[in-house]
């Protein structure tokens, strides 16, 4: 018989994600609706003290979300083959492809911002901070991709989580099979 690892109450299990998943998981989700209700808010409002208070948070909560994702993939490539399986069939084969383009793209929408502040003219400031200057000159290259697609990758994010939450909650509501309660 082999004995438990260390680290197995950290770990995901077959029937339930472990508390490193569930708090980078609630994290995540927490700081993207911030990030969502920020933008709708200065959408809606136009150049106004509450839009202003949410841009300037934006970059530094993009920032933590992009290191979260990144220990996200590390925590799910520790955790390969431990993780509550999808199901079979058509519908399990849906659902892991959804949750790949979640990850992919909570990967390359703040990727591509980051990208444009470092080729841009203007310094970036986190959490009070200048992470770095601005260039004297931008670099086309690296600010084109941003300007062409972090907006409208953002708000596609927005319309797939809206579509992962809906189905977590048809599974609790309607096939009361426990998937929420394995990350909840
Ligand atoms: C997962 C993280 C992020 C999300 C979900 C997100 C989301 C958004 C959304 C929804 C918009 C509004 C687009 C519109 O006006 O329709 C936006 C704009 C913007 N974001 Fe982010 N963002 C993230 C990360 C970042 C980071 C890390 C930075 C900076 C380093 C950044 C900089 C900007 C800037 C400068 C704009 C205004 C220009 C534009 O629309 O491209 N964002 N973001």
């Amino acid at each position: 018989m082999t004995s438990p690892s260390p680290r197995s109450g950290l770990m995901d299990r077959p029937d339930s994600y472990g508390p490193v998943t569930r708090v980078l998981h609630w994290a995540m989700a927490a700081l993207l609706a911030w990030q969502w209700l920020g933008m709708a808010v200065k959408l809606v409002l136009g150049r106004q003290p509450l839009a202003a208070f949410f841009v300037g948070t934006h970059a530094s909560v993009g920032l933590m979300l992009l290191a979260l994702i990144l220990l996200r993939l590390v925590w799910a490539g520790l955790n390969a083959g431990r993780r509550p399986p999808h199901g079979d069939g058509w519908l399990g084969k849906l659902a892991k492809a959804g949750q790949g383009v979640l990850y992919l793209l909570l990967l390359v929408v703040p990727s591509l911002a980051l990208l444009r502040a470092l080729g841009g003219t203007r310094p970036l400031r986190a959490f009070g901070t200048e992470v770095f200057a601005g260039r004297e000159t931008a670099v086309p290259w690296m600010t084109a991709p941003a300007d062409a697609v972090h907006g409208f990758l953002a708000w596609t994010l927005l319309v797939l989580v809206t579509g992962h939450v809906l189905m977590a909650l048809v599974h609790q509501w309607l096939l009361r099979d426990g998937t929420l309660r394995r990350m909840a």
